[in-house]
C-alpha cells in the first residue's frame, strides 16, 4: 500500500489565500493530503477561482474559500467559524498568512497608516487565532502557525509599523507556544524574507537587483518556498518544534 500523504485528513484554516503566499499554502496543503478553509479580502474572483481549480483536482477533499477579513474583530470571528462548520468540525493546522505593507518613512507616516497595518498583521493574531484556539486545544493535538518577516527579527527602513507588527507577531508565537504546549498544540512563526508575490512585484527592478546582490543565494525566493516549510511544520515530522522563528530568506542576514 502507498505511503498515506504527510497531512492526510488534516484540518486547515489559513488566512489570506486569494494570491501570493496564502495561495501556495492552499495549494500545497492540498496536495499533500488536507482539507481546507481558506479566506480572502477583496479578491473574491481569485478565490473562488483557485477553489473551483483545487476541487477539480482534488474531489475527495474539502476545498472552501470564505470571505475573511482579519482585521476586523466580529468578520474574523464569523469567518473562524465558518471555517470549521466547512471543515465538518475540528481543526488541525492554522496558518495565519494574511498581511499588508504600507511602506513609508516614519516622519511622514499617519496614524491611520500605522493602524491599518498593526491591526491586520498583529490585530488578526488575535482576531483569528482567539476563536480557533480552543478547538486545536480540544483535540489535544494541533498547529498553529504565523507569517511574521525578516522585516520583524531585524527592523527595515521604510517599515516601522509592518517591522512593529511582525516583531509582535514573533512575541504572541513564544508566549503561546508556552501556554499551549502541555495541551498539545504547538506554535511557531516562519519569517521570510524577499517573496516573489504582488507584494515585492512593486520594487523597482534596479532597486530589486540591488537586494538580490546582498542575499546569499543571489536570488527572491518563491511563494512555494515558504509553503513547502509551512506544509512541514504541519506535519508530524514537526511535532517535536514549538516557539520557533523559522527565517526563510536566502541568509539575507547571517
Ligand atoms: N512577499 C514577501 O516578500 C514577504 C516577506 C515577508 C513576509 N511576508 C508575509 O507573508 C504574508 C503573505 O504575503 P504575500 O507576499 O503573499 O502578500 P500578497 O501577495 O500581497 O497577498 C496578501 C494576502 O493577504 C490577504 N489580505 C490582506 N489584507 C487582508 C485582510 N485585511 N483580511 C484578510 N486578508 C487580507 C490578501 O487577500 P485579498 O487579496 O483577498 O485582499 C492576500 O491573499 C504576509 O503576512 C506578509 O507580510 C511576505
Amino acid at each position: 500500500m502507498a505511503d498515506a500523504l504527510p497531512l492526510s485528513g488534516r484540518k486547515c484554516v489559513v488566512t489570506g489565500g486569494s494570491r501570493g503566499i496564502g495561495a501556495a499554502v492552499v495549494r500545497m496543503v492540498l496536495a499533500q493530503g488536507a482539507d481546507v478553509a481558506f479566506g480572502y479580502h477583496h479578491s473574491s474572483d481569485r478565490a473562488e477561482a483557485l477553489r473551483d481549480e483545487l476541487r477539480t483536482a482534488y474531489p475527495e477533499q474539502r476545498c472552501t474559500a470564505l470571505p475573511g477579513e482579519v482585521s476586523d474583530g466580529a468578520g474574523a470571528e464569523k469567518f473562524a467559524a465558518e471555517a470549521l462548520k466547512s471543515l465538518g468540525g475540528g481543526l488541525d493546522v492554522l496558518v495565519n498568512n494574511a498581511g499588508i505593507t504600507r511602506d513609508i518613512s516614519f516622519a511622514r507616516m499617519r496614524r491611520e497608516q500605522w493602524d491599518e497595518v498593526i491591526d491586520t498583521n498583529l490585530g488578526s493574531m488575535f482576531n483569528v487565532t482567539r476563536p480557533l484556539v480552543m478547538p486545536l486545544v480540544k483535540q489535544r493535538n494541533g498547529t498553529v502557525i504565523n507569517i511574521t518577516s525578516a522585516s520583524g527579527i531585524h527592523g527595515a527602513p521604510g517599515q516601522t509599523a509592518y517591522s512593529a507588527s511582525k516583531s509582535g507577531i514573533i512575541g504572541f508565537t513564544k508566549a503561546l507556544a508556552k501556554e499551549v504546549g502541555g495541551l498539545g498544540v504547538t506554535v511557531n512563526a516562519v519569517a521570510p524574507g524577499f517573496i516573489h508575490t504582488d507584494m515585492t512585484a512593486a520594487i523597482p527592478e534596479q532597486h530589486a537587483d540591488r537586494l538580490k546582490s546582498m542575499i546569499p543565494t543571489q536570488e527572491f525566493g518563491s511563494a512555494d518556498d515558504v509553503a513547502a516549510l509551512v506544509c512541514f511544520l504541519a506535519s508530524d515530522r514537526a511535532r517535536y518544534i514549538t516557539g520557533q522563528v523559522i527565517e526563510i530568506s536566502g541568509g539575507l542576514v547571517l
